[in-house]
């Protein structure tokens, strides 16, 4: 290579010799290096670290970056010292015949090869590695540490984070990019809040994310749901439910239209209006049927233009809201843990002092395995079998509460069904009529959604009743909604 002022000795000096470039270069070929070294760490690992992957993939490469800017800015100058003020591009005449521009020329081919060789593999890498649930949910720690471990616990453990937050497709994929950049730097600069609210801003429609992987148009039919209950007595009483919940389908090629699914989208178009943040309290719903007929249903209360809010299409994640990241209900925890024999129920009372070690308020995790310890140890002094009950008592908390981010069943609520947060109450719950009050969604008849089989302890839970019985509640009869008394404390 020439060029067309070549200094008295015939070569041309490097531009690359001054120290912005040979800072430079002393950088990409450190970062290059240690990029290797974690690279072979991370392949071969049997361990997974995330910090591992972010030095390897996000780090290191950002090094590398750097070096070349410095490297070329140096250049650059350099260039403009030798050249003055005319900064233009110096003619190149590259002459095969001599050895030395042959030379350099293989140089500067192999090298861009190499070079794009490992920018490709490390984006490729890059790519994977921030899409993996490690990256996602391991290493902002605190701050996802909640929705990582109910996650670990729910059906979906084996789909990824990004297969429901960010779905296929290149303009999602960007628009993920551009927020989870914000996300470091939050987290970096310790922004973020807590706990981290939902609905999600921009969540993608189910349609391009559930949907991919469930099919819509399947007919479930009749589905059993067994709860067991331990009462709050002495002796800790077994209540058992057995309900056929109606799930039925919402496409009448495959199965009878109707049930529960009858509201997904694939004929009947459900929307709605809710005038909090949380989706808790919609007061006002419309349907469009295949045929094109409108209906629209209000509560009593409210007379404002639903135009003025957000109307929003029901789908799937308007009933599982928390089909990943379910936050158990210190009594559902309980429950759960005392039928799976994993707390000993013939601990008198033992139902009632373990909900009420988890209900309590903490600041950390740490002061609250320290409070259940300190105050079940004082419940059953002298009992011995008490010690594994405190074990399992703390897992409960470790696996659903994270006071450090503020994160519990009481923050997300679950609107699958009715008992503890209004759920499908919220617009079945007998207020919400036609403009001529004829019609009436849904409410009251404990039959239009599930059918209860059987119910109670011992011979009572045998008589098994295919046309459903009527509901025998435990704390006695009531004449309120069962949210205005459950809470997942009671
Ligand atoms: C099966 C789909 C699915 C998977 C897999 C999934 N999520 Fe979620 N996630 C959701 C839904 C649905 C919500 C609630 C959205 C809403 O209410 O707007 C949510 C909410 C969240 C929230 C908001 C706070 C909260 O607890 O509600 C965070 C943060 C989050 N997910 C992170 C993750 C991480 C990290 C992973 C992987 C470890 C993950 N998610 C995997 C579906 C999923
Ligand atoms: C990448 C594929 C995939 C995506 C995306 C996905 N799921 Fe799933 N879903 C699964 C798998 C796999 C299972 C577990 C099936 C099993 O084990 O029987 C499952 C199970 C379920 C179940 C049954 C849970 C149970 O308790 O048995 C529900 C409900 C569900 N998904 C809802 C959703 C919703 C809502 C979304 C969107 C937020 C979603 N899924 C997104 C693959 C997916
Ligand atoms: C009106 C509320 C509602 C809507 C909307 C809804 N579901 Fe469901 N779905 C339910 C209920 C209730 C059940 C019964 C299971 C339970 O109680 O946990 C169920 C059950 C399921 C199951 C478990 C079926 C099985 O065979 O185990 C899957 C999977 C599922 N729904 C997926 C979806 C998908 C995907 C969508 C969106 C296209 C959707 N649901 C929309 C309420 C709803
Ligand atoms: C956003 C409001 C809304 C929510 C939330 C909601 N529904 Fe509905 N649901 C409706 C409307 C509207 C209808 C149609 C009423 C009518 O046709 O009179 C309906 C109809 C139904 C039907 C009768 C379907 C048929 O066969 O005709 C069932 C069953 C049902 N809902 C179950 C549920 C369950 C279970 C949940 C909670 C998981 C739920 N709904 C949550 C609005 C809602
Ligand atoms: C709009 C539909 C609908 C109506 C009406 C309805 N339920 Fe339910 N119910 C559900 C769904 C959905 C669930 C399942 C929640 C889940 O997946 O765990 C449920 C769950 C339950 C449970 C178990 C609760 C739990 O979470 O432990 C009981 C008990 C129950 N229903 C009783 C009743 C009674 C009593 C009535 C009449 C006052 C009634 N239901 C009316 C939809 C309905
Ligand atoms: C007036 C308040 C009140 C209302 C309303 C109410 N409950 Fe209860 N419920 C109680 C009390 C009190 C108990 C007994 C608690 C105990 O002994 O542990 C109880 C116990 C239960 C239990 C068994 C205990 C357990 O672990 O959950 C179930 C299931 C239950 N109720 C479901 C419902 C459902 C479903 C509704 C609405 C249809 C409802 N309740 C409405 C107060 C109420």
């Amino acid at each position: 290579m020439s060029a067309d002022n070549p200094t008295p000795s015939g070569q041309q000096p490097s531009l690359l010799r001054n120290w912005l470039s040979l800072t430079g270069l002393v950088i990409v070929i450190g970062s290059l290096f240690s990029f290797f070294l974690l690279f072979l760490l991370d392949a071969m690992a049997t361990f997974s670290n995330p910090y591992v992957g972010i030095l390897t993939y996000i780090v290191t490469p950002g090094f590398t970056m750097m070096g070349l800017v410095l490297t070329i800015i140096g250049a650059l100058r350099e260039r403009r010292q030798l050249h003055g003020a005319r900064g233009l591009m110096p003619m190149v005449v590259i002459d095969l015949t001599r050895p030395r521009d042959r030379r350099v020329l293989g140089f500067f081919i192999g090298g861009s090869l190499i070079f794009l060789l490992l920018s490709a593999m490390g984006s490729y890498h890059t790519y994977h590695f921030t899409e993996s649930v490690q990256f996602c949910g391991q290493t902002c720690h605190t701050v996802m540490q909640p929705e990582l471990v109910t996650y670990q616990h729910g059906p979906h453990a084996r789909v990824s984070c990004t297969e429901c937050h960010i779905g296929p497709g290149a303009t999602w994929f960007v628009k993920a990019k551009i927020s989870g950049t914000y996300q470091l730097y939050a987290t970096a600069f310790d922004k973020y809040p807590r706990p981290i609210p939902t609905p999600i801003k921009n969540l993608r429609p189910a349609q391009e994310t559930c949907e991919q992987c469930h099919w819509p148009k399947k007919f479930v039919g009749n589905l059993e749901r067994t709860y067991n209950y331990f009462l709050g007595d002495e002796t800790n009483t077994p209540f058992t439910l057995s309900l056929l919940m109606k799930v039925g389908g919402a496409d009448p090629t495959h199965g009878p239209e109707g049930g529960i699914h009858w509201h997904m989208n694939v004929k009947n178009k459900v929307e709605y209006v809710a005038t909090d943040v949380a989706r808790q309290k919609i007061p006002w719903v419309r349907i469009v049927d295949p045929q094109g007929v409108v209906t629209e249903f209000r509560t009593k209360g409210f007379t404002n233009d639903p135009a003025s809010f957000t109307i929003r299409a029901m789908d799937c994640m308007d009933c599982h809201n928390r089909p990943a990241h379910k936050y158990q209900t210190p009594n559902d925890a309980v429950n759960l843990a005392i039928s799976l024999g994993h707390i000993d129920r013939t601990l008198p009372w033992i139902k009632t002092n373990a909900v009420y070690a988890l209900t309590r308020d903490f600041k950390t995790e740490t002061e609250a395995l320290q409070g259940i310890a300190t105050h079940l140890a004082e419940r059953y002094p002298n009992e011995p079998r008490i010690r594994p009950v405190i074990d399992v008592v703390q897992q409960l908390y470790r696996d659903n509460f994270f006071p450090e981010m503020k994160a519990s069943w009481k923050i997300y609520p679950d609107n699958i069904g009715h008992k503890n947060w209004p759920g499908c109450f919220r617009c079945h719950d007998g207020n919400h009529k036609t403009e001529d009050g004829k019609r009436t969604i849904k409410a009251n008849d404990c039959n239009a959604c599930h059918t209860i089989l059987a119910q109670g302890n011992g011979p009572e839970l045998l008589q098994l009743s295919p046309a459903g019985q009527a509901f025998k509640h435990p704390g006695g009869d009531y004449d309120l909604t069962c949210y205005d008394c459950h809470n997942g404390g009671l």
